[in-house]
């Protein structure tokens, strides 16, 4: 009677381990995760480990230096995802503003703040920021009036979903490059708002509404060894890492390989073979693609004009 008893935890087990390993979640509420997503962790791409969390209510959330945000959306055809600031101003705010703190994004991570998001300061102090409505030139040309906060703009005068406008003097709104100017600009402003253009697929130029959320792009690291695994014809895995080494893993319904699940049945009876077979699939991928891991795709965000960050100083001080 033991021993069966013991057999049994044996194998309960087992089939708990082997499970383990093809369990990777593909959606959080109504939000795919694919690669190189996870909420698991060694699945996906190292690069993304413990970024995304899905919580008990099946919200996902982003999780940066500046707290934990709740992901409306992610889309893998434009690599982005969007998500929602609790500590933004809204429009049931109204002039009541809401005590705020600045987003910002671990700038170690392959997340960048994306340059479609344009955001809006309420309130801010005249003695630090150049408040002024951008005449058109500035239109024209924006990186040579970077460095005022238009109290003109569009979305100051449409405020996106609001029934109102704010007086001209509190709303004002500024590009900034970087997470760091929202920072500085949270410190003369009492609130902000960023909105996103979002495509909607209309002709132009309807083809972009304003919503409220910030825009962080992110970028998709393709290597041969994920295209492989991934194969249906080889087996069909998914790409996930060595939760130690962080080392590739292709994750099968019968186990991990490091090359693709059709190889798995040799792995598991011939270690060496195994480890054969992964180093030379190693070089070979090495030798057709020079040095690295791969193929990024890559948002090429071309160096633009200093950051000025919209707060006044002899340098960048223009009219
Ligand atoms: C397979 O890989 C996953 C992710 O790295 C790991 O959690 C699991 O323990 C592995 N399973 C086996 C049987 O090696
Ligand atoms: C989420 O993203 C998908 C794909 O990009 C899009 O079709 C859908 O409209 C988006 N949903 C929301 C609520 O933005
Ligand atoms: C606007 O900002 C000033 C400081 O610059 C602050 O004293 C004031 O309370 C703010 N107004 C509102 C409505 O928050």
């Amino acid at each position: 009677m033991p021993s069966l008893l013991i057999i049994q935890l044996i194998l309960s087990f087992l089939t708990l381990t082997t499970s383990q390993s093809t369990i990777c979640r593909t959606s959080c509420g109504n939000i795919p995760i694919k690669y190189p997503f996870s909420i698991d962790d060694g699945c996906g791409s190292p690069y993304y480990r413990h970024i995304l969390h899905c919580s008990d209510s099946q919200k996902l959330e982003l999780r940066t230096p500046s707290g934990k945000y709740v992901v409306r959306n992610v889309s893998y055809a434009d690599p982005h995802i969007v998500v929602t600031d609790p500590f933004m101003w809204a429009c049931e705010d109204g002039e009541n503003f809401r005590p705020t703190r600045p987003f910002s994004l671990d700038t170690s991570t392959r997340f960048k703040l994306s340059l479609q998001n344009e955001y809006i300061f309420f309130n801010c102090s005249e003695d630090n920021v150049i408040i002024q409505p951008k005449p058109m030139f500035c239109e024209h040309y924006p990186e040579r009036c970077d460095s005022s906060c238009d109290s003109a703009s569009y979305l100051c005068r449409h405020l996106p979903k609001c029934s109102f406008a704010l007086s001209s003097s509190s709303c004002c709104s500024y590009h900034p490059k970087a997470t760091e100017s929202l920072r500085l600009m949270l410190k003369y402003c009492t609130s902000y708002a960023s909105v996103y253009w979002r495509n909607v697929g209309a002709p132009q130029p309807y083809d972009q509404v304003p919503e409220y959320g910030i825009r962080v792009d992110f970028d998709i690291p393709v290597t041969t060894r994920c295209l492989q695994c991934q194969d249906p014809l080889k087996g069909g895995g998914t790409c996930g890492f060595d939760t130690e080494s962080q080392s590739f893993m292709c994750l099968c319904k019968d186990g991990n390989s490091t090359t693709h699940c059709k190889d798995y049945d040799i792995a598991r009876h011939n270690r060496k073979v195994h480890v054969i077979a992964g180093t030379v699939s190693g070089i070979s991928a090495a030798g057709a693609f020079g040095i690295g891991a791969g193929i990024w795709y890559l948002k090429k965000v071309r160096a633009k004009a200093p950051v000025t960050c919209g707060v006044q100083t002899n340098e960048n001080r223009l009219f």
